[in-house]
């Protein structure tokens, strides 16, 4: 079963904690935050401090995606913020196969690991750590804001990923991020996605729970 992630960074920030509770109860099952530096990407959003703050307004899992250059400073306030999964991006870590590490080992080894490609970066960067890896985001836009059009080249690179981590009996779960909406969902499934991150078409919808299912059945359409 698809899971979707809904993305806060689209969310009411005046009032937080309400809007996670909103897609927690409208069906969501993890909740996808985009943590952004000015630096990697043009655009700032949330410290480990908010994380914390929200922490406890929700059981469903915190699925956090960094988006900033030396990720390897901020693995470890995040981990203790109460990141359940936290992505790393391939263009921006230096030695990534030391950050999945730690973040592995992290907190007592209470949190995923994920890496993440950008539309343009080849899924060859990270072939040699599909075994290593909980989670791979692919982006589906250029990082650094909501609301953009889904980048269709992306669809043929979750097929050739899905087939590699098939292959080497990798249990790593594909992610895909960007442009998720009614209209491109369904062939972002077949191409074999696992979770589903979307911000826009759920915060921007006038009923997020009807926004929700439409993506989880957009597989059956
Ligand atoms: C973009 C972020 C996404 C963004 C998705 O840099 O990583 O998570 O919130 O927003 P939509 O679903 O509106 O494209
Ligand atoms: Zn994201």
């Amino acid at each position: 079963m698809i899971k979707i992630a809904p993305s806060i960074l689209s969310a009411d920030f005046s009032k937080l904690g309400d809007e996670i509770k909103k897609v927690e109860q409208a069906g969501a099952d993890l909740i996808h935050i985009d943590v952004m530096d000015g630096h990697f990407v043009p655009n700032l959003t949330i410290g480990p401090n908010v994380v914390a703050a929200v922490r406890n307004v929700t059981k469903l899992p915190f699925d956090v995606h960094l988006m900033v250059s030396n990720p390897q400073d901020l693995v470890l306030p995040f981990i203790e913020a109460g990141a359940d999964i936290l992505t790393v991006h391939a263009e921006a870590a230096s030695h990534l196969h030391r950050i999945i590490e730690t973040i592995k080992k992290g907190n007592k080894g209470s949190c995923q690991a994920g890496v993440s490609l950008n539309p343009a970066t080849s899924i060859v960067w990270i072939e040699d750590i599909l075994r290593e890896v909980d989670l791979i985001l692919l982006m589906s836009v250029n990082p650094g804001f909501g609301g953009q059009s889904f980048i269709p080249l992306v669809l043929e690179k979750i097929r050739r990923l899905k087939a590699q981590l098939k292959a080497c009996n990798s249990n790593a779960v594909i992610e895909v991020d960007g442009g998720i909406n009614a209209n491109t969902a369904a062939s972002v499934i077949e191409a074999g996605a696992d979770i589903l991150v979307a911000g826009s078409a759920i915060y921007g919808a006038k009923n997020c729970a009807a926004a929700i299912r439409q993506l989880k059945n957009a597989a059956a359409l």
